[in-house]
């Protein structure tokens, strides 16, 4: 694009637009749901008529702060603590869920996390510790979902499907990503894993899907955005030429837990504002 086009771009920042309550009367539970997206999503289902599950693992105040925003929404919520990569604490969690609210509709496996390093210096620690959050943690907790939706089957008056499930994955499920080996392994996981879940658990009219985020303004990436210079070698990357907000992947996580995309199963749903598009191939090639 040449300098002139650039120029003439509005300063934008993205629309405000409110579906309403189209979970009316569903049970959701979102992972790290006390900060970035997950907070974003956590509050979007509550404002949709979802009551929700903020599940946090540290931040007691942040998580709390989300509950009480859920509830002036007029739904309820609570505050839930459980590590995601621990099949105990998951399994605790789930029951406080169906112990508070019955049962669970719709379940965002957001919780996730980096520990970045170059290939030859990353610990066994450190890639045991984003496998276990964002693949192993993402398992566990959609096992349970599953038996759940299983056991109840589908409830007319609330969905045309038995539940559904968001797995909260990365542009980097298909952009390799140097320095993130183990980031990046754990989203490719996550493709697959939904996927394969898709297709097994289909008959069941369960969903699975995932939110692929490109780069979206939250804490896990403050350094690619919180300086001029940074936000524009980022900006190199993003043909739409501006960040993500995490509101921009909390609409799109409404619409894809809610009944209009009942038909949309086993797929990614990329809110990236083209990072996917090999910008680098913008000119030459
Ligand atoms: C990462 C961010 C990064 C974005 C785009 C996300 O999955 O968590 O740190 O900015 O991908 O590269």
């Amino acid at each position: 694009m040449s300098d002139a086009v650039q120029e003439k771009l509005p300063e934008v920042s993205m629309p405000k637009v409110r579906v309403q309550k189209v979970l009316a009367g569903q049970k959701a539970l979102v992972t790290g749901a006390n900060s970035g997206i997950g907070k974003a999503v956590a509050v979007a289902l509550g404002e949709a008529g979802a009551d929700v599950v903020v599940n946090y693992v540290v931040g007691e105040d942040a998580a709390q702060q989300v509950v009480e925003e859920i509830r002036s929404h007029g739904v309820d919520a609570i505050a839930v603590n459980a590590d995601v990569s621990r099949e105990d604490q998951v399994q605790a969690m789930f029951k406080q869920m169906f112990e508070k609210f019955g049962t669970i509709d719709i379940l965002v496996n957001n919780a996730g996390l980096q520990r970045d390093a170059p290939f030859d210096r990353m610990t066994l620690e450190h890639w045991n510790f984003v496998i276990g959050v964002n693949l192993t943690g993402q398992f566990l907790c959609a096992r349970e979902a599953v038996r759940e939706f299983k056991r109840r089957g589908v409830v007319k008056s609330i969905s045309c499907a038995a539940g559904k499930i968001i797995c909260m994955s990365s542009v980097h499920e298909v952009i390799p990503w140097a320095g993130h080996a183990n980031y990046a392994a754990s989203k490719g996981g996550v493709m697959l894993m939904m996927k394969s879940m898709a297709q097994e658990l289909a008959p069941y009219r369960i969903r699975i899907n995932s939110i692929g985020p490109g780069a979206i303004r939250t804490p896990i990436n403050t350094a690619a955005w919180s300086t001029p210079e940074a936000y524009e070698a980022l900006m190199k990357l993003v043909p739409y030429k501006r960040i993500g907000e995490p509101d921009d992947v909390a609409q799109a996580a409404v619409w894809l837990a809610s009944d209009a995309a009942d038909y949309v199963n086993g797929t990614t749903l990329f809110v990236d504002g083209g990072m996917t598009l090999y910008p680098g191939f913008t000119e030459g090639g």
